[in-house]
Order: C-alpha cells, then structure tokens, then sequence
C-alpha cells in the first residue's frame, strides 16, 4: 500500500457536533470551519495535490469550475502559498463587479479564461493543449482536473475517515452525507470506509451531473485509487446510495424552498449553508434522515462553500421564513 505525502493547509480535525434543528438532533462534521480564505472540502485534496505540483515543480497550476467554483478559489489560494501561479477555466462570464469565489481569484491574482458550456464540456482537452503550448516554452504545469478529483486528491477524504473514526465510534453511525459535484469527496470516503473495513453507506446527494453519470464517476477514482495505490480494500458498491433530484433547477439556480430552509437552518443554529452544494444536500439530508428523526445515526458533511454566497446577496436576502 503506497500512502502519498502532503502539504498541511487545513486545520483539522474539523469539529464533530450535535446541533439541533427543529426540534431533532443531528450531527454535523464542520469541514466549513476547515479554514478561512483556504476552506471546505476542497483544501484536503488541495494537501496532497499542492504537494505534488511542488514536488514535479510546477511554475503554474492549471484548474476549472464553474465562475463560482469553490475549489478554483480554494486551489489558487492554495497554490499561490506554495509559490505557484494559477491559470482557470471557468464555465461562465467574466463580470466587472465581480463577487465570491471569482472575485477572490482575480484578487489573488489568477489568470482566467472563461468558457462556455459546450467548451467546458471538454475542459480537460482545452487545459492539456493549453499546457502543451507552454510547456515549449520551458514553462511546467500541474493540470488539476475538476474538483481536485484525481485518484491523488481524494486522499483527503481518505484520510478524513481516519480521522472521523477518532472523534466517534463510527460502528454506530450507518451513514454519511454529502454533496457530489465531481465526485470525489464521495468517492474518497467511499475508499476510506472500506479500508477500515466499515460498512457505512454514504449518501451522494448529486448538485451537477446525472445520477448515472456521478456514480460512474465515482466509481472510476474509487476504483482508480485501489489500483493506483495498491490499496487492500474491495469496494462494496451497495455502500453507494445516490439522493437523486435535489438540483433537478440546476447547478447554478437554486429553488426558493431550499432558500427559505437554509435561512431557517442559519437562524436555527447559526450555521450557513451554500447555494450550489450544502444548501441542496442538507435539503436531501433533512427530507430523508432529519425529519425521520435518524439525524445520529446519520452524519452531515458541511463541505463549505461560504463564498458562493456573495455570487448570490439579493436571492439569499429575499428569501421567505
Ligand atoms: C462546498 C462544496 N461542497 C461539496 C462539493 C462536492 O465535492 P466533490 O467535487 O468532491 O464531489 C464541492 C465541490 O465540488 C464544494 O465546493
């Protein structure tokens, strides 16, 4: 079993709570509070893939989401404290006011192009000719695809098990809730469970691709880690369960219902959830375990996401208790 190496940027362990909404208990592991500026999910794959960019010694990382993309900003950041410049493809506009997650790449100082939706559709091709291009000029880039899932990033959620199964005994627990955008955080915990032989369902609630697509992504980097790492695990893959329609608005929409409960949930129990990720998959989450009353016996991830709201001040103002 090969375990890689990282750079520290988050501060874990994250804490692990019990909250109360509504009346019922539930516990929540904060990875919001995993950082400021550096924070949520994706500063775990950030360790491991900001190590290896250092390690081939890359002048720039090269990366892509959508104009709002919390790992974007996250892996600029990231990869300016390790020395790196940044290039993004982003699916969206350019804005001259821009807020959140886009404003903070430019403000540290990313390059950006912007695509559109059939360009971003093969992002990872435009990305490789780009590199191709400046790697003639003695220029070396580490490509890190969407999401930071690689079969290298989702180490972070490996290691996040590890690190879960020292704040609990997570024999009592039976299942994990997250959102899936890339699929790797899933996908991470997936391969972390089995490898502490846990049977612990864990419960992708998909904001982006189709509920086929996502698995089959998912899948591909839990399978792909095994083999790349030699990992002594098999994967059960009844342990995957997909809570499919909670972002049948889009990606980049989001319903006035799952509005109102994030405000209710923020005024409940001071906790802010995201409009693009958590804000759908507490939705999912409290539909199909809170409400039932199963909230510890079932674990809420809180990915971040923080700046994804500023992209939307006015919708979240507006919205009805
Ligand atoms: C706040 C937040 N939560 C969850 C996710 C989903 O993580 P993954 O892309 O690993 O599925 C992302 C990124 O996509 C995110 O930014």
């Amino acid at each position: 079993m090969i375990i890689p190496k990282k750079i520290q940027l988050a501060n874990i362990p994250t804490p692990l709570q019990t909250v109360k909404f509504e009346g019922r208990n539930f516990l929540i592991k904060r990875d919001d509070l995993s950082g400021l500026e550096l924070s949520g999910n994706k500063v775990r794959k950030l360790e491991y893939l900001i190590y290896q960019a250092k390690k081939e010694k890359a002048d720039l990382i090269f990366t892509t989401g959508g104009d709002q993309s919390n790992h974007a900003r996250a892996a600029v950041i990231a990869a300016a404290s390790a020395g790196i410049k940044s290039r993004l493809f982003l699916w969206g506009k350019d804005k001259a006011d821009a807020d959140g997650n886009l404003f903070l790449d430019k403000f540290y100082g990313a390059e950006i192009s912007f695509l559109n939706k059939i360009e971003y559709s093969r992002v990872n091709e435009i990305m490789f000719e780009e590199r191709a291009k400046l790697l003639k000029k003695g220029k070396n880039v580490y490509v890190i695809p969407e999401g930071g899932s690689t079969t290298l990033g989702i180490w972070g959620y490996i290691s996040f098990i590890d690190e879960l199964s020292k704040q609990m005994d997570l024999r009592k627990i039976e299942g994990i809730t997250i959102a899936a955008g890339s699929g790797g955080t899933a996908a991470g915990l997936l391969v972390g469970a089995a490898l502490l032989k846990l049977n612990l369902k864990i419960i992708a609630v998909n904001v982006l691709y189709s509920k086929k697509e996502i698995e089959r992504k998912i899948f591909h980097l839990a399978e792909g880690c095994i083999l790349d790492f030699k990992l002594p695990c098999d994967l059960n893959k009844n342990n995957l369960i997909l809570l499919d329609g909670y972002s049948s608005e889009g990606y980049k929409k989001i319903t006035e219902d799952k509005l109102s409960l994030i405000k209710n949930f923020a005024k409940a129990t001071g906790i802010l959830l995201d409009p693009a990720y958590t804000g759908k998959a507490f939705t999912a989450y409290n539909e199909n375990f809170l409400i039932k009353n199963k909230g510890m016996k079932n674990i809420f991830i809180h990915t971040g996401g923080i700046f994804g709201i500023f992209g939307r001040r006015r919708e979240y103002l507006k919205a009805k208790i």
